[in-house]
């Protein structure tokens, strides 16, 4: 994969070169990124970490700006997984502080762009200042039309999963009125229920890990490991993600092509 990266990097010059070309009528409905690489680019520039989630910060603000103008209809983002509580205290202060400004500064932006505010995740466990922010975002933007934002935020895969298990588990077979769970009733009490499965995954920083990211949702996603840091991030990086998943031959398992004739 980074062998592609380089290549289309190479044709395109990251600096001052042309847009990557995308076919816009044929884009995914929803694509999902690890934004990985933050403290590396911090570090590499002798910054605390914190800064490194700041640059961070204003690249969301770029991809989200390219995603809805390209009309995508869902953008998932990692923004702190169940396991970032790990991390030095200072970090993790740092960055709900920095998830609440953002969300004082951007929200009525966001707004006017008919965005809507999702949160996947343990939301509740969130430090108050940004719970506050986000639970404000998500209610003002609820009936907006537009592109669908969606922030994990303390959140887990796995436990997204067995939190819907043990929801059946509680529920009993007389309340699911099924003899037994498929795919579709499963899916209906994920975190995602009502969105569609993402068709493209983008991981930044080089990194070939799902990290307890949608581990249910992202069994056909087309993944795409970039070695580009998050802050070094741009639209154009997007749009070239988005062409390379334009050229890949998605089979879910089967063939590609017409059907054979044995
Ligand atoms: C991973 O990089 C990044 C994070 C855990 C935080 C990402 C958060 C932002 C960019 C702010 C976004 C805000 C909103 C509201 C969406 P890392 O720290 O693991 O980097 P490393 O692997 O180089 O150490």
């Amino acid at each position: 994969m980074t062998s592609i990266w380089s290549f289309i990097k190479t044709r395109l010059g990251r600096a001052g070169g042309a847009m990557a070309a995308i076919d816009e009528q044929n884009l995914p409905q929803h694509v999902a990124i690890i934004m990985d690489g933050n403290g590396r680019w911090a570090q590499r520039r002798a910054l605390p970490r914190i800064a490194g989630h700041r640059a961070g910060a204003r690249i969301v603000r770029a991809i989200v700006q390219e995603a809805a103008r390209l009309k995508i209809k869902f953008l998932t983002l990692y923004a702190f997984s169940a396991e970032n509580w790990r991390r030095p205290k200072a970090e993790v202060g740092g960055l709900m502080k920095l998830f609440e400004e953002i969300l004082r500064s951007e929200l009525d932006e966001l707004h006017g762009n008919n965005i809507r505010i999702k949160v996947i995740g343990e939301l509740s466990g969130i430090a108050d200042g940004a719970r506050l922010q986000f639970e404000k975002a998500i209610e003002q933007t609820a009936a907006n039309t537009g592109m669908t934002l969606i922030i994990a935020l303390n959140y887990g895969g796995r436990a997204d999963i067995l939190r819907v298990v043990n929801e059946l588990i509680k529920a009993g077979r007389s309340d699911t009125g099924a003899a037994e769970v498929d795919e579709a009733r499963f899916g209906a009490r994920l975190a995602t229920a009502s969105i569609p499965d993402p068709e493209l995954l983008i991981r930044t920083s080089g990194e070939m890990r799902l990290s307890n990211f949608l581990i249910w949702e992202s069994a056909y996603s087309e993944f795409l490991s970039t070695p580009v840091l998050w802050p070094d991030f741009s639209a154009d990086d997007f749009r070239a993600a988005l062409g390379e998943y334009q050229r890949r031959d998605r089979r879910f398992g089967g063939l590609s092509g017409p059907p054979s004739e044995n």
